[in-house]
């Protein structure tokens, strides 16, 4: 059987036509399935050469055009297209000077046998060509990959080194605060200080307070806070952040809301937020410093399969966003793909430590959300936060009543940092309650045993050395169901998200104030445990 002709789109430099249709013939003749055409103008082949035929066939000289030239300016097109020069015997110098320049192969005009083969090869060498070029591309995209994922692993085990630190860094440091703010509270409350020592006391409850907000920033961006998870309204949030925000973020900047009607709601924590939209706002009150305006944005969005393939990590369904836009001056690609990185700043020394978003991005991450940046250099920037949309209804905040005056009941504390200990004992006492101490969950087991059901209340330290507070807790409610426990401290060990509490157990995140201390532990002696009908 005829092996079916190999197609050939033929393009010819010559002005004489019966040459080209010798050389057409020959290459009919040789087996291809030729369709020329033929131009002797520079202007004519700058066309021709657009739809990129399979060979050029270029005569030496022609009146008003060159092989010479031809060559060159397809070299200057970049395009890779075999050039096989057709010159009579006289010329075969100038021909092999072609050859030098880039031309593919030379042919004489009086020895045309050749023409089929040197075609074959030349189209046989390109398809080697393309399929070399492709393999490196590969190569170079799998090099590529490599490089970003080592990267991604040296970042995380960066942000994982730093977070391991952070947590043992605050889980003292939240204790020794706790300390000294209740002692500032218990001081506080004592008759007979005068005016001036008052004030003293209360500077240094500010500055424990400052201390006690790094602490949690360091906390929220190593994702080993513990969550106090609420649903909220994020139309209602960035509401009620307007006045401090404006505040924080001076009279140059105007913020603008543009908030989404029946904005559906999500499941977060109320302190976390806060801090994700301060954060977003003062790098964009950064970026402007010659004033602005600032847009505040929320939107119920639906992530589609497009949308999902752009996010790493990120899932199809029902999101509600919130973004921070600002037309400052922006970030470049280099800057925007660093901007995550703890301790990344471009801001002078003193300006910034670089841990603003990584904070947030901790923050995004263990509220299930995703983050999402965009930004023009010279024209501004926007981040948008996406949070999962649940139905659950909002949780009804109950007024908060101010702490009872005088306290009732028993109370075991179980603690294991002993300052603390004696500064929580003393506090509750203070207001009446009886206490029994204990340093670790076995002995507290032991007391609530000889105690036999006179036991009001349970605090225990989240994280202690042995048993911790939730393993003593769930043994505790396993034998006791009823059995009201509040939780201190504000960290865990693993970066997770602690589930939310059940009824009649409650947190209170370290370093507490007496006050809030005392609120909690009034409701729950009480009885009338917290309602959460946010919770099954
Ligand atoms: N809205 C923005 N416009 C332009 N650049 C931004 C914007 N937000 C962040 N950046 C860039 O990202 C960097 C890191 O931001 P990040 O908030 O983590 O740290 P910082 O603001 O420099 O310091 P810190 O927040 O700890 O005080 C900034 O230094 C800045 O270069
Ligand atoms: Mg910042």
């Amino acid at each position: 059987m005829e092996k079916p002709k190999q197609a050939l789109r033929l393009l010819i430099v010559e002005d004489s036509e019966d040459d080209a249709e010798i050389l057409r013939l020959e290459l009919l003749h040789a087996g291809f399935n030729v369709i020329s055409h033929r131009v002797e103008t520079e202007a004519a082949y700058l066309e021709a050469v657009k739809s990129e035929p399979d060979v050029i066939l270029a005569a030496y000289t022609l009146p008003r055009f060159s092989a010479p030239r031809a060559l060159r300016l397809l070299q200057a097109l970049a395009l890779d297209i075999p050039f096989i020069v057709v010159t009579g015997s006289v010329g075969e110098d100038r021909a092999v000077e072609c050859m030098r320049e880039g031309a593919t192969d030379y042919l004489l005009k009086d020895r045309l046998a050749r023409l089929g083969p040197a075609v074959s090869r030349a189209l046989t060498e390109k398809e080697l060509r393309i399929e070399k070029r492709r393999a490196e591309s590969e190569q170079m995209r799998a090099d590529e990959e490599r490089r970003a994922l080592g990267a991604r692993l040296m970042q995380a085990r960066k942000t994982e080194a730093v977070g391991l630190l952070a947590s043992g860094v605050a889980h003292d440091f939240n204790n020794i605060l706790t300390v000294i703010s209740g002692q500032c509270h218990l001081v506080l409350s004592q008759a007979g200080l005068d005016a001036g020592g008052r004030k003293r006391i209360e500077e240094i409850d500010r500055a424990a307070e400052r201390a006690a907000s790094l602490t949690r920033q360091l906390l929220a961006f190593s994702r080993r806070q513990v969550l106090q998870l609420s649903v909220l309204d994020l139309n209602r949030v960035l509401h009620d952040m307007h006045n401090m925000l404006a505040r924080v973020i001076g009279e140059d900047v105007l913020i603008e809301c543009d908030l989404a009607p029946d904005l559906g709601r999500v499941k977060a924590d109320r302190g976390q937020i806060d801090q994700v939209v301060v954060n977003l706002a003062v790098n964009a009150r950064d970026a402007m410093p010659r004033g602005g305006k600032l847009t505040l944005r929320t939107r119920n969005v639906e992530v589609d399969e497009s949308r999902a393939q752009r996010t790493d990590g990120l899932r199809t369904g029902r999101y509600v966003t919130f973004g921070v836009s600002d037309r400052g001056e922006g970030m470049t690609k280099e800057v925007m793909s660093r901007i995550f990185e703890p301790f990344y700043t471009t801001k002078e020394l003193g300006r910034g430590t670089g841990l603003g978003l990584s904070t947030v991005y901790g923050i995004v991450k263990q509220s299930d959300g995703f983050i999402e940046v965009s930004s023009v250099p010279g024209e501004g920037s926007t981040f948008e936060v996406l949070l999962p949309r649940v139905n659950e209804p909002l949780a009804i905040s109950p007024e908060e009543d101010p702490a009872p005056a005088r306290g009732e009941g028993t109370i075991l504390l179980v603690e294991d940092d002993g300052a603390v200990r004696e500064l929580t004992r003393e506090v509750l006492e203070f207001s009446g309650y009886r206490v029994l101490e204990s340093a670790g969950g076995r002995e507290a087991f032991g007391t609530i045993e000889r105690e036999k059901g006179r036991v009001d209340l349970v605090i225990t330290d989240l994280v202690m050395p042995g048993m911790g507070g939730d393993e003593f807790a769930e043994l505790l409610a396993a034998r006791y169901p009823e059995i009201r426990v509040l939780y201190t401290s504000g960290h865990v060990d693993r970066p997770v998200a602690v589930p939310l509490m059940p009824r009649y157990r409650e947190l209170i995140r370290k370093p507490f104030k007496s006050d809030e201390l005392l609120r909690k532990v009034g409701e729950l002696v009480k009885g009338t445990p917290v309602e959460r009908p946010s919770e099954a």
